[in-house]
């Protein structure tokens, strides 16, 4: 028989479902695999999905579309499904979609290889048993050569906020060794990257023996001072202290915490089951910003979950307003079968959900223009990532706080330096600085009268 050994995965939703693309991509070629340049050369298609909203999945059915027609220009093409989605709609997707020959949920990627022998030899193969240890602790990802890598420190979560699916899809909460995930740091800062994000559904949650998720921030910032580190995704409940006293600590710790709020109503966060007040989430983000100084926040928001009322969503504007965040994700509530709130009605009307998501996105922008406004003037250290997307004459590179800055070209600046800038024009989108100079190590830029 023909040897079918070439992959191309396509991956959907989180930054999580990058970081096991490349688990997966680790593991097939132990196995003989090799990665494909693209879909069309491959002789196996495999796709991350993605469940956290309806939309996610309805996109993915979509291209399930797409398979099936080349699957019929290409008999013998083996298609897989990956991910959330496999764990959610394991037997629809293996009894309706004809086009799909193998299913395998977030905890059985090593079994990726057996099951793609299955399809060739005609049979399905599906895999979808989550695990209470399955962390992948000793694979090592395929990673392109380049200056920024995700890595993946724990799997699952427990936290049962009642709008998610995650804890159905990804499993019970566990955490990679401190060990392997410092080894992994060491072997990319070998290969000259100069970034890392570490994930995790809750990464306060995160726990080796007696290292918590403090003494992890602190010994991947050790590896290399020149591998800026940042982190996602953190919870208001368990957000310690400590963790804040060690981002303070290190110049090559972001300062800048992705904290999700979801509403700024009580009434509706207790529905929600997120086990914090807006009372303490404000706390927390005032004892953040007195620890780190120029420390900036992203967040998360749903709106229209079910019983939300128009009190309810001004409550959230004011939270917005009071704690006026960097950047926001915003949603509108998705009922996602098998979580608590698919039971409550959902009961806000699809224009109202769309009118106040509406209303959310526009005050966010208003706010991250006027942040960028306030930068005027300012200076910021850059990591440089290369020619900014609109002209070779200009170089894009990021804050700390994951804004990109565009400044003229010098030749003595390349991919990967870091620099520090003057900001000297800023709309919400995009900021723009002339160069000041080269920061030899990591210099935390001072940031305290931009807040
Ligand atoms: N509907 C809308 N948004 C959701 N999120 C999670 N589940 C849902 C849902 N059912 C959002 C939350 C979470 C982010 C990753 O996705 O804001 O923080
Ligand atoms: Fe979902 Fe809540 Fe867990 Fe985040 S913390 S993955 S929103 S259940």
């Amino acid at each position: 028989m023909e040897k079918k050994n070439s992959v191309f995965i396509e991956t959907y939703g989180c930054q999580m479902n990058l970081a096991d693309t490349e688990v997966v991509l680790g593991i097939l070629r132990e196995n003989g695999y090799t990665v494909a340049p693209s879909l069309q050369e491959a002789d196996v298609v495999l796709m991350n999905t993605c469940s956290i909203r309806e939309n996610a999945e309805e996109r993915i059915y979509g291209r399930l579309g797409n398979m099936k027609t080349l699957k019929q220009s290409k008999p013998g093409l083996v298609v897989g499904v990956l991910g959330c989605m496999a764990e959610r709609l394991r037997k629809d997707l293996m009894e309706e979609k004809k086009v799909v020959d193998l299913v395998v949920g977030p905890d059985e990627y090593r079994r990726i290889p057996e099951f793609i022998g299955l399809a060739i030899a005609g049979e399905k193969g599906i895999g979808v048993k989550l695990s209470k240890t399955e962390t992948y602790d000793d694979i090592i990802p395929y990673r392109e050569d380049g200056l920024s890598a995700y890595i993946s420190v724990m799997r699952g979560c427990d936290k049962f906020c009642t709008f998610c699916v995650v804890p159905f899809t990804r499993g019970r909460e566990r955490s990679r060794s401190l060990s392997s995930i410092v080894a992994e740091v060491r072997l990319l800062s070998e290969r000259g990257f100069r970034e890392v994000t570490l994930l995790g559904q809750n990464v306060n949650s995160y726990l080796d023996g007696e290292y918590d998720f403090a003494d992890l921030l602190a010994a991947v910032a050790e590896v290399d001072r020149k591998i800026r580190v940042r982190f996602t995704t953190s919870h208001p409940q368990d957000m310690s202290e400590k963790l804040l006293y060690t981002i303070a600590a290190h110049q090559n710790l972001c300062k800048y915490i992705h904290l999700p709020v979801q509403s700024g109503s009580n009434r509706i966060l207790d529905l929600m089951n997120r086990t914090y007040t807006v009372e303490h989430y404000l706390d927390l983000m005032e004892k953040a910003r007195r620890i780190i100084p120029g420390v900036s926040f992203s967040t998360d928001i749903i709106s229209g979950f079910p019983g939300e009322t128009w009190e309810d969503h001004l409550a959230t504007l004011d939270v917005m307003n009071k704690v006026r965040y960097d950047g926001a994700y915003m949603f509108k509530y998705s009922p996602r079968e098998g979580t608590k709130a698919f039971r409550m009605v959902d009961d806000v009307a699809e224009e109202v959900k769309s009118k106040r998501l509406q209303e959310i996105i526009s005050q966010q922008q208003r706010i991250s223009a006027e942040i960028n406004e306030t930068l005027v003037g300012k200076l910021e250290v850059l990591l440089i990532e290369g020619a900014s997307r609109k002209s070779e004459d200009f170089l894009a590179g990021r804050t700390d706080s994951n804004k990109i800055v565009i400044i003229p070209r010098k030749d003595e600046i390349g991919e990967g330096d870091y620099v520090e800038v003057k900001i000297k024009k800023g709309t919400s989108a995009t900021l723009f600085g002339d160069f000041v100079k080269m920061v030899d190590k990591r210099i935390t830029p001072v940031r305290s009268e931009a807040v």
